[in-house]
């Protein structure tokens, strides 16, 4: 997608494949810095650090982060460490798992000579089908959108499709496109008024500073809400559909995503307003049924809930304290909705119900 004009990907290939770069998410909004990334450490450092985060990258820098291990030692025993190592680094997003299996499996059978070359051709293959599972989300969002714009009311026609969504699931989530935005990109490029709400999602804010950078940049009117403003919308008529991105979706449709989501879901079903997850395939985990019982939450620090980062007016990225000393704060990550609260899954394969039966559906040839 596009900065000032530049298209860009999220992350790609450095000196033929001895490093990797990727855009520091960290930085964001107020300076677009990227950084490389050489050794297997680094590369479970960004993903630990959330330089580079939403669950399809997180897959790709992990299958990177693989090839890197191999560069470096291509044994089974590092491969094996390497596997554990990049695993441990964030345990919701299902998409790192997969893609560090794919990879494993894929060299695993082959000489050590070998080894890295093919994990760089895995993870690049990675890298191409999340470009093309995020553009088909957006299409079949897409069509979904125009119905529901042209299905609301004559006296609402004229006015924009308002869309709600929370957390980051754009292109910075991804290699291109997004999940979530993909439809909103391909909704406002196809020329249907579009306004977003974008939740800001404390504690990292990932609405506030990444949603609202990419859809600024690609001059998609939006407007930045404090988390708990959307019930009120949805009260007064003014969100037509909520869509949001999931970190593990289990096979019975239930979906983890940013803490904060299953209170949307609540407030969606409240005013019958349609709550929509876009996926793709990598984020479906088919081993767990019930995602509150089994779904790993990640807790993280509880300086992310206390302190709060933005930009001085001198210009300088800087952090500061919310609470008073002495209190402590807690940091789940993540949360679910069950899948009853869902009105359905976009997938790259086309819009299914949030059921087993609606995944076999449009999974059953894997
Ligand atoms: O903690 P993050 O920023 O990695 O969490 C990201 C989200 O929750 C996204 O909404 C989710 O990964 C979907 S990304 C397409």
């Amino acid at each position: 997608m596009n900065i000032d004009g530049q298209a860009w990907r999220t992350i790609w290939l450095e000196e033929g494949g001895r490093s990797i770069g990727v855009i520091d998410q960290t930085q964001l909004p107020h300076r677009f810095t990227t950084r490389s990334i050489a050794t297997l450490d680094q590369a479970a450092e960004v993903i630990r650090t959330m330089v580079v985060r939403g669950a399809p990258l997180i897959g790709v820098t992990g299958a990177y982060g693989l090839m890197l291990a191999l560069q470096a030692d291509p044994g089974d025993a590092a491969l094996a460490a390497a596997f554990e190592q990049l695993n441990a680094t964030r345990p919701t997003a299902v998409n790192l798992r997969w893609a560090l299996e794919r990879v494993r499996d894929r060299v695993a059978p082959l000489p050590e000579a070998e080894r890295a070359e093919a994990a760089k051709q895995e993870a690049a293959a990675i890298a191409e089908e999340d470009v093309a599972m995020c553009e088909a989300i957006g299409e079949h969002g897409l069509a979904l959108f125009q119905q529901l714009a042209a299905a609301r009311p004559a006296e609402r026609q004229g006015q924009p499709f308002n869309v709600l969504t929370h957390c980051n699931a754009g292109w910075l989530a991804t290699v291109d496109w997004g999940t979530a935005l993909a439809p909103i990109y391909k909704a406002h490029r196809a020329g249907l008024s579009i306004h977003v709400w974008v939740d800001e999602t404390r504690p990292r804010n990932q609405g506030a500073s990444l949603t609202a950078y990419e859809l600024g940049r690609e001059g998609v009117p939006h407007t930045v809400i404090v988390d708990n403003a959307g019930g009120h919308l949805m009260q007064h008529g003014q969100v037509d559909a909520v869509i949001v991105g999931t970190d593990r979706t289990t096979r019975t449709g239930d979906v983890c995503n940013k803490i904060g989501t299953y209170l949307k879901a609540l407030a969606a079903h409240d005013n019958g307003v349609p709550f929509y997850v876009a996926l793709p395939a990598s984020t479906i985990d088919w081993t767990i049924a019930d995602g509150v019982a089994e779904i790993p939450i990640e807790a993280r620090s509880a300086e992310e809930v206390t302190d709060l980062q933005g930009r001085s007016p001198d210009g300088t990225i800087t952090t500061v304290q919310l609470t008073p000393d002495g209190s402590p704060g807690f940091n789940p990550a993540f949360d679910v909705t069950p899948a009853r609260l869902v009105t359905a899954l976009i997938t790259e394969r086309g819009v299914a119900a949030a059921s087993e039966a609606g995944l076999q559906a449009l999974y059953a040839a894997r």
